[in-house]
């Protein structure tokens, strides 16, 4: 019923307007009185910890995603190589797991069959897990040896919104703790990190409040027959995590990209008026930025119709972007949790406006209990 989704007309769009509370329960209580960061169900020893020197994330789908931004936080704060596998590859291609092996799973539900085979995999050879977890109980942080859990709350839709972004905040924790514990170098940033994590919700709601311009950008969409996805760095899984959803519930074909990889094939299906969503990294003083405004020229150039999405202020990508929505300036490590929220918006509402069931859709199920 329509109150059970607080008067919206899907559960995936409830879920997406519950986002900020949601990023916001799952970063409480995080911090201690000594203003040191703790995680009260990660079960393994800050000795366990220090041994570690290989860590493998693996998840399925939306959280394979959270995966790949994990990756990048986790080596860049704390320095120790992290592998992103699909849980579904994992086992067959004898992965090199040992006792000083930490395998992360994330899993929304806890019941993914993938994601628990791989862990049980990985618990044979040793190697210690942790899970991060939105299903209080489930399965797979039962069979783990720790776990962060998320508060998201409990996500109905089938396409993962809010599951999503408090698995980018969990894995933001982890990596801030693991360099607490190791006593990384960049030790001293953790509290600011922190601090920023907190902004987060209300950067969420500003984007959310916007959700009017996604919603008439989506309607001028109705009959496009492909749309591409450009990212780069930690927006390079949001533009994989924007093409998810549109696969998912708008039926509609879409890829996601790594911006420097479309010379290397991609840049072929560009055609005149080919939708591109492009993810624009905050301004830095790296050339992160620079080159995937030269991206966004190239496929302009041939024809595509920009559709981008940059931080605040960010006057460079206007004379490029036929369609421009501004983000709030937030570190490129953090964009993700602001930069795939209009991408959901937009899937949401082309989905629905294309007459689908958004929060059923078919062929799908919301955990994937078998192999
Ligand atoms: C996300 O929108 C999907 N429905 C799907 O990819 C999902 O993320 C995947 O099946 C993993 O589920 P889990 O997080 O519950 O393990």
């Amino acid at each position: 019923s329509a109150a059970e989704k607080d008067g919206h007309d899907w559960f995936m769009r409830k879920e997406i307007f519950e986002q900020p509370r949601a990023v916001a329960d799952s970063l409480l209580g995080r911090r201690g009185e000594d203003g040191l960061l703790q995680l009260d169900e990660m079960r393994l020893s800050d000795q366990d910890l220090r041994d570690i020197d290989k860590i493998i994330i693996i998840a399925a789908g939306t959280s394979f995603y959270a995966g790949m931004v994990a990756k990048y936080a986790i080596e860049h704060w704390c320095r120790i190589p992290v592998e992103v596998e699909l849980a579904s590859e994992f086992r067959y291609r004898d992965p090199i797991l040992t006792s000083d092996t930490l395998v992360v799973a994330i899993s929304q539900s806890g019941e993914t069959a993938d994601t628990l085979q791989a862990i049980r995999h990985a618990r044979v050879q040793r190697s210690k897990v942790l899970a991060i977890c939105n299903t209080n109980g489930s399965t797979i942080p039962r069979e783990s040896d720790g776990v962060i859990y998320t508060h998201a709350g409990p996500e109905i839709g089938v396409a993962s919104t809010k599951g999503f972004l408090t698995q980018l905040v969990a894995c933001y924790l982890l990596a801030l703790y693991l360099a607490q514990v190791k006593g990384t170098r960049f030790g001293d940033e953790i509290s600011q990190v922190m601090d920023q994590l907190e902004q987060m919700p209300g950067h969420v709601q500003t984007v959310l409040d916007k959700a009017d311009e996604v919603y008439a950008l989506a309607r001028d969409h109705v009959d496009s027959r492909s749309v591409l996805f450009l990212g780069r760095h930690a927006g390079y899984p949001v533009a994989l995590e924007g093409a998810l959803k549109l696969k998912e519930i708008a039926y509609l074909h879409a890829e996601g990209f790594a911006a420097g990889e479309l010379k290397h094939g991609p840049i072929a299906l560009v055609e005149e008026g080919l939708p591109i969503l492009c993810v624009v990294p905050p301004r830095g003083r790296d050339q992160l930025h620079d080159k995937m405004i030269s991206g966004i020229q190239e496929v302009r150039a041939r024809g595509a119709r920009t559709l981008c999405l940059a931080e605040e202020g960010d006057t460079t990508i206007e004379p490029y972007a036929d369609v421009l929505f501004t983000l709030p300036q937030v570190p490129v490590l953090l964009q993700p949790l602001v930069a795939v929220v209009p991408l959901q918006l937009f899937a949401c509402e082309l989905a629905s406006q294309l007459g689908h069931d958004v929060d059923q859709p078919r062929n799908l199920a919301k955990s994937v209990t078998v192999e």
